[in-house]
């Protein structure tokens, strides 16, 4: 009777104190599709293992764009979400603005700096502390395919040029399929037109114009050569691009429909999603003259600042489980990214994780690793922006000649400033 008494004695205690440290964060994120979804229920199951509660707060729509609005005005009105998904120099700008907690803690007990990847974390942390934790690693420059539209078309690969990306094109069209499947979001606009960009330019070129937005750079031949390949790929989409989500045009490459999307590697998290192998239903191919280059996009979470011990806890208990090894490799399987945490083996992943996590070995060595702009990981949120605007209406407008956008970027960028 003693030791049962006794051992319920410690069950109870044990439970008391697990409710002492547990605590409810609300978490906002913009991880909604098929694949993203799965990726994020991961993460929450992981949390209340825990013994916290996860509050979702999800807002629906590509790279983000509607979760920032929600999220300043949600800190405007003093009421921000214990975490959010931000990415690259927003992290900063929300900690110069006094936003931001601090979680040096977690890592300092799981020796983050021995794993991560110095050129990433940096936008982690403020001030030297570290306010956010990296999830992953996506690759922006990526081309994924259907096979079977290929071959019915008579394309045999999947184009290594844009000369051999057009030539195909028409096949495709011919055979009655859509050669590229696209949204005509800015967003969308901009991930295709840095992916052709930095194709034509190769990465130093990429840097001047997209990191350092040199107006030199942003006016030069190159520049032009890149736009004007970017508006002819408007010929290859089909009349409907107008507003459409990003895992919309995936779903028409998966389903027959389309032959071809250019979209970073969140898109495989649908195709993955859909019970398909790489290699077998679908390829994975670097977009043409990209194939040693790697585009990167990190997600983070960001830690606000909150009063209650329970809440920080659970703060820090988030940002332990998103970087252990077991959680790195399922949530990546899941999202279509690869690990953050160079540690980890990719053994388990499919081709395209082992080609892209190759491809990021092979771009830190030749100096082609390149921060998405239109992801958020090379300029400020308002340079961004004028970019965007400018990109997408330059698609857009089929008078608008290249030489008067490379112009305009240079005008709009100023303005931002
Ligand atoms: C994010 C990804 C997300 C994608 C589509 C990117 O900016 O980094 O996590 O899957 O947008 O919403």
């Amino acid at each position: 009777m003693k030791t049962i008494h006794a051992l319920a004695a410690g069950a109870l205690l044990a439970a008391a104190v697990g409710q002492a440290n547990a605590a409810e964060i609300e978490v906002l994120h913009w991880w909604t599709s098929g694949g993203e979804a799965k990726a994020a229920k991961l993460l929450k199951e992981k949390l209340e293992d825990k013994g916290h509660t996860w509050k979702d707060f999800a807002v629906a729509g590509g790279a983000g764009d509607s979760a920032m609005t929600v999220l300043k005005s949600r800190a405007l009105s003093g009421n921000p979400p214990a975490v959010a998904q931000i990415k690259g120099p927003l992290i900063q700008e929300w900690g110069d603005m006094g936003f931001l907690g601090n979680i040096d803690k977690a890592a300092e007990a799981d020796g983050w700096d021995d794993f991560l990847p110095e050129e990433i974390v940096a936008a982690d942390k403020v001030d030297g502390h570290y306010a956010a934790v990296p999830v992953n690693i996506h690759r922006i420059n990526w081309i994924w395919a259907n096979p079977e539209v290929l071959e019915d078309s008579g394309v045999d690969h999947v184009p290594q040029t844009w000369d051999e990306f057009f030539d195909a094109a028409d096949k495709i069209r011919e055979a009655g399929y859509i050669p590229l499947a696209h949204g005509g979001q800015p967003w969308q606009d901009a991930t295709v037109f840095e992916v052709v960009m930095m194709g034509i330019g190769g990465g130093d070129f990429y840097r001047k114009a997209f990191v350092d937005l040199d107006p030199e750079a942003l006016t030069s031949d190159t520049m032009i050569e890149s736009l004007k390949t970017f508006k002819k790929l408007r010929g290859t989409m089909d009349d409907n691009i107008a507003g459409r989500d990003w895992n919309i045009a995936t779903s028409m490459v998966i389903n027959g429909k389309a032959a071809m999307q250019i979209m970073g590697d969140w898109a495989k998290g649908e195709f993955t999603a859909a019970g398909m192998m790489p290699g077998e239903d679908y390829e994975c191919v670097a977009p043409p003259m990209t194939e040693s280059m790697f585009s990167y996009n990190t997600d983070s979470l960001a830690m606000f600042d909150v009063d209650d011990e329970g809440q920080q806890q659970a703060q820090r208990d988030l940002a332990s489980i998103v970087l252990s090894k077991d959680f790195q490799v399922q949530f990546n399987q899941a999202k279509g990214s690869i690990p953050v945490r160079l540690d980890v083996s990719l053994d388990d992943f499919d081709a395209c994780a082992k080609a892209s996590r190759e491809a990021f070995d092979v771009a830190m060595d030749e100096d082609a690793l390149v921060p998405s702009l239109a992801h958020g990981m090379a300029v400020s949120d308002s340079q961004q922006g004028a970019v965007f605007d400018v990109i997408t209406n330059f698609f857009n407008d089929p008078d608008m000649k290249a030489e008067t956008a490379s112009e305009r970027l240079v005008s709009a960028i100023r303005a931002a400033e």
